[in-house]
């Protein structure tokens, strides 16, 4: 996993609970590298699930709660530093469409080693999006997160209900639906 997400968590864990509540944090959990995290590494994901079940601990506010937080701040991130990816999309069901086919394609060909999940998306009703989420790696609740954050990127109300298979660990369904 791509160092830019650990430095980013970091900052937003900083942001939250202030720098010496994050380095005592980073001491504490048994990190490779003592925490220390540059954004060109390259970082194994059951690290970045170490750092939010320790600040999950630190802080009270339950580990999936912190990853949608997290998918929040990333979202933000990518708007400032990826604007294009964002000014030619109307609303946030085509921002939403273009991630397989156009926004992780172009972050693969920066970054090919980058662990990237694969989304289908199909339009059920005029208002309402399925959207269909695989990743090997435990961050439903992130993309959970991120999605919320498209809806308010582009000012839209609406509900985000997301359901699991335990027969397939691998997958999420998310249904959107947008208040009309
Ligand atoms: C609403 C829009 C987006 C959603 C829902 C989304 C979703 C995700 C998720 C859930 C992951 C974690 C990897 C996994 O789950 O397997 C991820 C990784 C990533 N995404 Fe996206 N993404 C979005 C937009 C973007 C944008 C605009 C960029 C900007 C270039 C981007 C770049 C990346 C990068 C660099 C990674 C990390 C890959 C790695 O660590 O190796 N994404 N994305």
């Amino acid at each position: 996993m791509k160092g830019t997400i650990f430095v980013e968590l970091i900052k937003m864990a900083e942001n939250a609970f202030g720098e010496n509540a994050v380095d005592r944090v980073l001491d504490k959990a048994d990190l490779e590298n003592d925490g220390a995290y540059t954004t060109v590494g390259n970082y194994p994901c059951s690290e970045l699930v170490k750092i939010v079940v320790a600040f999950s601990e630190h802080s009270g506010i339950d580990p999936v709660t912190l990853q949608k937080m997290f998918g929040h701040w990333m979202l933000a991130h990518f708007v400032a530093h990826y604007p294009q990816f964002f000014s030619d999309k109307a609303d946030a069901f085509s921002l939403l469409e273009s991630i397989e086919g156009e926004i992780h394609v172009e972050v693969r060909k920066l970054y090919p080693e980058a662990e990237l999940p694969t989304f289908s998306t199909e339009r059920t009703a005029p208002n309402q999006m399925m959207m269909v989420y695989e990743s090997p790696r435990p961050l439903a609740a992130f993309c959970h997160g991120m999605i919320e954050a498209a809806l308010a990127h582009f000012d839209e109300d609406g509900g985000i209900t997301s359901q699991e298979n335990p027969a397939e660990p691998t997958i999420t369904n998310f249904e959107i639906t947008l208040q009309s």
